[in-house]
């Protein structure tokens, strides 16, 4: 396919990697393509990082018409860049656009165009310990029209930033609070979709979580809210008496790659992991006999991230004496050491970039 490549003739200082937060620092440009029905996917275009402009009515803004994808290049020590299975994302981003009615990018053209947007701002991939550069596709409805409809105009976007670890505690255990009100998704809705609208609702019991000190939110089902479903911004996954246990993907739940690499991992080295409903009175149970070893969120922004505590009502429950324990760590050891190459990648999931 034909990409423009427009270069900027004010290549901004790159940051320095100890500091880089989440998501504040972007690089010199940024992809941008647009769809029509009538003419599909047109004006591919890598053009300098800045502003957009939409029509007030644009879809987007009013019936939040808006998918996205997360995923990340390592810099490897022998300096090459790499991506985790990228495929994955692109494919992730399809089945989220077909939940949406937002168009479909062919697989092989949505790899094309990361691969040449990552080539383009590779410079930026930054290689202190733990830091990667974060790229963030994204797809949005643009028809400048107020009625309610699958669209008929879109724009799909990458940007990308140069990111070290998303939680302020970094690999140290993070407090979750498991929320007994409001509820994400539900089976038949939206939730294993990754669209924007999913984070709206999210954000006001991830406050109140914020206000009480806590990281984020643990979900339960929307249907009965008995059933663990995910955290905010990852998987999760326990380690009660010994069985490995994490929430089925159900439908309301996102599929995190993430979860899907850590599940093969163990399963390669002999584990049982057990996908199946998992009850707030279960792992209340486990979580006051003792038998919760071990709480880990899993995610790109977030990698494998260990909890250390879970409130749940006026309860609060310590996991695992507030410390990592041997399954997170062990899995937080294999995925990153593959992503930035520190170990051998078995499973063919890397991918180099030019
Ligand atoms: N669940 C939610 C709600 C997320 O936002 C994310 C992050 O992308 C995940 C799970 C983990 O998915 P992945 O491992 O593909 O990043
Ligand atoms: C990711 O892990 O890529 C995410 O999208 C999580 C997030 C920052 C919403």
């Amino acid at each position: 396919m034909n990409i423009e490549i427009i270069k900027t003739n004010a290549p901004k200082e790159k940051p320095d990697s100890a500091n880089l937060g989440f998501g504040k620092i972007f690089t010199d440009h940024m992809f941008i393509m647009d769809y029509s029905r009538e003419e599909g996917w047109k004006n591919a275009r890598i053009v300098p990082f800045g502003r957009i402009e939409l029509h007030p009515a644009s879809t987007v803004l009013h019936y939040g018409s808006e998918i996205f994808e997360g995923l990340k290049a390592y810099r490897r020590a022998d300096g090459e860049v790499q991506l985790f299975r990228p495929i994955e994302n692109i494919r992730r981003m399809n089945n989220s656009a077909d939940r949406l009615c937002l168009p479909q990018i062919d697989e092989d053209m949505a790899m094309e165009i990361l691969t040449t947007f990552v080539e383009c701002e590779k410079d930026w991939t930054p290689s202190a310990e733990g830091t990667s550069l974060y790229l963030r596709p994204f797809m949005f409805g643009n028809d400048e029209t107020l009625g309610v409809h699958a669209v008929h105009n879109a724009t799909f976007m990458i940007i990308a930033s140069p990111v070290g670890s998303y939680y302020k505690e970094g690999i140290n255990p993070v407090k979750i609070m498991i929320e007994a009100d409001d509820v994400r998704a539900v089976r038949g809705g939206t939730g294993y979709a990754k669209c924007g609208g999913n984070y709206a609702a999210s954000n006001r019991a991830g406050e109140r979580a914020e206000q009480k000190g806590y990281s984020q939110v643990l979900w339960l089902d929307g249907v009965e809210r008995k059933y663990i479903e995910e955290v905010g911004a990852m998987n999760v996954m326990f380690k009660i008496n010994g069985e490995i246990v994490t929430p089925a993907l159900s439908g309301s739940i996102l599929p995190g790659i993430t979860r899907k690499s850590c599940i093969e991992v163990l399963k390669s080295e002999g584990y049982t992991v057990s996908e199946r409903l998992l009850s707030i009175e279960e792992l209340e149970k486990a979580m006051e006999d003792g038998s919760l070893e071990e709480a880990w969120g899993c995610g790109t922004a977030a990698v494998v991230s260990p909890i250390g505590e879970l409130a749940y009502k006026d309860k609060i429950f310590t996991v695992n004496g507030g410390k990592i324990g041997e399954v997170t760590q062990h899995l937080y050891d294999t995925l990153t050491g593959i992503q930035w190459g520190k170990i051998e990648d078995k499973f063919g999931w890397t991918q180099l970039v030019k």
